[in-house]
């Protein structure tokens, strides 16, 4: 099949947000996106649309798949890749992978990260065979909006922007792409809050609240018990916010602070698994 590609550039984004739809129709997780969301998740997220290609039919236009590519530093990040259901096995998505890897190269960037959900075949064998690495798992949590059991303990300040952001800065380790501190920054609403108990235990939280959900969740003990630690912030979060939904993403699956998510009516959603292509 003859393939055109153009950049995302070209287009407006409610085309853009037409054409990702359309690919999603049949997705293991139903996943569309408004508009809105789109242009969020474009800003927030670093997206090159000059890089980002989108595959169309050389002979009739019709569109046939995309791809998003997110620039930080001397990392690209692949996101939002589709086929629509009818064009697929014809090459299009390896059409869209050579684009972005043609553009990463060009960009001077030495790797290349994505997620993909953990039981998308087609998705996994496609990155394997262009030469993606599995790093890690990670998890995809929901809480439905119910009060807590019990009341938190420990001494709690909150932190606004300026001090949410120094705190995201000194977590000492790499946050995935949705969280990590440039997608904070670039947000237009996160808040968060420190606790320090008792014995000693201290850390924080930095969330973002949307409408009827908090998201965006990270975390840092600095000194002392993580589950303790994690038990009473999620404690004094749900209290704030006891008719939020709750969507946290992105755990890894050996995060210290799990078991208290799970003591707290939180449930593993899916999970995704982090590749990384490397570029000698
Ligand atoms: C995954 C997806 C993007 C593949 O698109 P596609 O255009 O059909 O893929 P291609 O035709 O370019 O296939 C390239 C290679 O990917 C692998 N592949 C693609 N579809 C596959 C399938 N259904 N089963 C197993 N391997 C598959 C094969 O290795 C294939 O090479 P081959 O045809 O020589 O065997 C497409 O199925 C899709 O859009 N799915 C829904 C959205 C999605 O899962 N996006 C990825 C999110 S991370």
């Amino acid at each position: 099949m003859g393939l055109k590609i153009l950049p995302a550039s070209q287009f407006t984004t409610e085309e853009l947000t037409d054409f990702y739809n359309q690919t999603r129709v049949d997705y293991l997780i139903p996943m569309p996106m408004s508009e809105a969301v789109m242009a969020e998740y474009i800003h927030d997220f670093d997206i090159n649309l000059e890089l980002s290609p989108i595959i169309k039919d050389e002979e009739t236009d019709e569109f046939l798949g995309l791809s998003m590519l997110g620039v930080r530093g001397d990392s690209t990040w692949i996101t939002r890749l589709g086929i629509t259901p009818a064009s697929r096995r014809r090459g299009a998505a390896a059409a869209a992978m050579n684009a972005v890897f043609d553009a990463s190269i060009k960009i001077g960037a030495k790797k290349t990260i994505l997620e993909v959900i953990k039981d998308n075949t087609p998705a996994h064998t496609l990155f394997e065979k262009n030469g993606f690495k599995k790093t890690k798992e990670l998890l995809v949590l929901r809480r439905a909006p119910i009060r807590p059991p019990l009341s938190p303990e420990g001494e709690i300040t909150w932190l606004y922007r300026k001090d949410a952001l120094a705190a995201l800065r000194s977590h000492p380790n790499k946050l995935t792409w949705v969280n990590a501190l440039e997608s904070m920054e670039n947000a237009s609403m996160f808040q968060g809050f420190r606790i320090k108990l008792k014995d000693g235990t201290q850390g924080w939280l930095v969330y973002r609240h949307k409408k009827q959900t908090i998201t965006h969740f990270e975390f840092h003990t600095e000194r002392g018990n993580p589950v303790k630690m994690a038990r009473n912030i999620l404690l004094f979060l749900h209290f704030q916010y006891y008719r939020m939904d709750a969507y946290a993403e992105n755990f890894y699956a050996d995060d210290p602070h799990l078991p208290a998510f799970f003591d707290l009516g939180y449930f593993e959603a899916f999970r995704r698994v982090e590749m990384i292509k490397e570029y000698s």
